[in-house]
């Protein structure tokens, strides 16, 4: 018996949760498992009526399920920060999900922004680092609002952190067994400290996967390569900033936000599973948000839970719906409604 925690969330968060359940009932009824949810109020509308994020009472409380099910979160009437880091980063963090593993995937040609590409050139993953680096809030000002200003933010990162994410890259892609190539993506010429150790790391432990073949991209070439020759890339390490930033690169090539799925994982312990895009305000409540990205962030959790027959069935039906039905990915363009994607993808399971 699974218990999934559901964290709907903010604006069409609970739209796209909604009919990632709908899928997941359906799976469970065909592959024979069993769940029950709980949902989690946590979101901009409660932080506005309570001034509560997320405390150390409901980490205790997570930590007893076996997956978490996110929506959106971000709230239109919330200072930019707020929400991000009390809630979102804050469940990263407090979980230790040192893992952020968003697969860039194209299921239709007509999809992609990029001329001449097809689904057999975009299939790639990237294991972004999710517990350190430019995310662990370190930094000062000093002398804040006089002429001399300083502002200074620091990327943290630790020998074992480092190691443990190049680890799980490693194991990901020999698992994966596709390209069998990781390439680490850095800053080696600029950023001599942080890459240093992330490129010392990162060939010891290449020593002890001589199957795997590496490679080195710094980040800047890695946006052009995603755009130029996507084909090249197999599995993508690297830290929580460039991660984040190649990763929206990476959701436009697939394809747009309304298909980009992601799952921040504790390999020891519970993990996260959301769709990429943000809570998008101004659709919200009018059953015109694409929910397939919700829909693969739910495969990607049953995967993760060992549940590989329902991931890969959820996948699949995602593929034939993305691939034959749907006019566009964008929301209010698909030729469908939120709950009739959702309905499709049952059908088809
Ligand atoms: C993401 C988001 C978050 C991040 C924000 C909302 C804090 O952009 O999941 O990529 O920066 O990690
Ligand atoms: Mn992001």
């Amino acid at each position: 018996m699974y218990k999934i925690a559901v964290i709907p969330g903010d604006g069409t968060g609970p739209e796209v949760v909604r009919e990632g359940l709908k899928v997941i009932e359906s799976a469970a009824d065909k592959f024979g498992f069993k769940y029950e949810t709980k949902i989690f109020d946590f979101g901009g509308q409660r932080y506005l009526k309570t001034g509560k994020t997320v405390d150390d009472c409901d980490i205790k409380e997570l930590q007893e399920y076996s997956a978490i099910f996110l929506g959106a979160i971000g709230h239109p009437e919330v200072k930019p920060g707020i929400l991000e880091t009390g809630i979102l980063l804050k469940l990263r963090f407090a979980l230790d999900q040192y893992i952020n593993l968003r697969p860039v995937k194209l299921y239709n040609a007509e999809f992609c922004p990029l001329k001449g590409k097809n689904p057999q050139d975009i299939d790639f993953v990237v294991v972004r680092e999710n517990s350190e680096g430019l995310y662990k809030g370190m930094g000062e000002f000093k002398d804040k609002g006089t002429k001399d200003e300083v502002a200074i933010q620091l990327s943290y990162n630790t020998r074992k952190g480092v190691e443990r994410c190049v680890r799980y890259a490693f194991e990901f892609t020999r698992k994966r067994n596709k390209g069998r190539k990781l390439t680490l993506c850095g800053k080696t010429n600029v950023l001599t400290y942080a890459w240093d150790l992330w490129q010392r790391v990162f060939n010891e432990v290449a020593k002890d996967y001589p199957d795997i073949a590496t490679d080195y991209a710094h980040v800047d070439a890695t946006t052009m390569w995603f755009v130029k020759n996507p084909e090249w890339f197999d599995v993508i390490v690297t830290d929580n900033m460039f991660g984040d930033i190649i990763t929206d690169l990476g959701a436009m090539i697939q394809g747009g936000m309304g298909i980009a799925a992601g799952g921040n994982i504790n390999p020891q312990g519970v993990s996260m599973f959301e769709p990429i895009g943000g809570s998008a305000p101004k659709y919200t409540g009018q059953n015109v948000i694409n929910p397939l990205a919700a829909i693969c962030a739910a495969g990607m959790m049953l995967e993760n839970l060992g549940e590989l027959k329902a991931g890969k069935a959820i996948e699949d039906a995602v593929i034939k719906i993305a691939g034959t039905k749907l006019k566009s990915l964008a929301a209010g363009k698909m030729g469908y409604s939120t709950v009739e994607v959702g309905d499709l993808v049952v059908k088809h399971l």
